[in-house]
């Protein structure tokens, strides 16, 4: 499961925020929603969401918060990435009906699992659309490749690009029944009460070990139990998990 990744580009797509292409040993067939375990340092492991995946070539994007992820920013075109996974539980996209009215939801760096699932659904025929949240216009990133996919609306916290609020200011509950969102907990609880058949929650929790065994990414649910993000999750319906 732990393999060798090959960089074939690193880019700034925003204030922050790095996208970073490598090449994989072999051609995989990756669920959107799932993620991998980068090394970042001698002993340090960060989970990174999978943006994009197309043949042997993966996307991730991340934001640039400590020095691993950083040093994960600076890596040059042929470097190798030490990658755990595919890891986790994806966006249940294959169960979606073409006749679905399907909205993804993103906040900050929960966009990017978002693009290559929409990618996928619209493969399968499924019309999309995508709200996309931001801080400032300076953060925004992928709006272009969204719209090639479907309709788009990019919200800001301060107005500076698309709609001023955040994005449940543009989210109108009764157009859609199914709901799939990734972004900060704050978003993600706001969306649990949303009026839509369907949702699916990517949760971004701080983890450990990314395999199920140090407990350090555990979930609350409604019936007193604890769910593992990492191994249980990332995504879950809305209503199994306390946020
Ligand atoms: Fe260790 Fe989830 S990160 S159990």
């Amino acid at each position: 499961m732990i393999e060798l990744l090959t960089v074939v580009s690193t880019k700034k797509v925003a204030v922050g925020a790095t996208e970073l292409i490598c090449r994989m040993p072999e051609v995989k067939k990756i669920e959107p929603g799932r993620f991998m375990h980068l090394r970042v340092g001698p002993l340090l492991r960060r989970p990174i969401s999978i943006a994009n995946v197309e043949g042997d070539l993966i996307t991730f994007l991340f934001k640039e918060i400590g020095q691993g992820t950083k040093e994960l920013a600076s890596l040059r075109p042929g470097d190798f990435v030490d990658a755990l996974g595919p890891l986790g539980n994806g966006f249940p996209v294959n169960l979606i009906e073409p006749t679905s009215r399907v909205v993804l939801v993103g906040g900050g760096i929960g966009v990017p699992p978002l693009y290559y699932t929409m990618r996928k659904l619209v493969e399968r025929g499924v019309t999309c659309e995508a709200i996309l949240g931001f801080d400032t216009a300076a953060s925004v990133f992928y709006e272009e490749a969204f719209k090639k996919l479907g309709p788009t609306t990019i919200t800001t916290v301060d107005g500076t690009a698309g709609v001023q609020g955040f994005v449940t200011a543009a989210l109108t509950p009764e157009r859609f029944d199914t709901l799939l969102a990734c972004g900060p907990e704050p978003m993600l609880r706001s969306l649990q009460t949303v009026p839509i058949q369907d949702r699916f929650l990517s949760i971004e929790n701080r983890m450990g070990c990314g395999i199920g065994a140090c407990f350090a990414c555990v979930c609350k649910t409604p019936d007193g139990n604890y769910v593992k993000t990492c191994s249980d999750g990332p995504v879950f319906r809305a209503e199994a998990v306390i946020l």
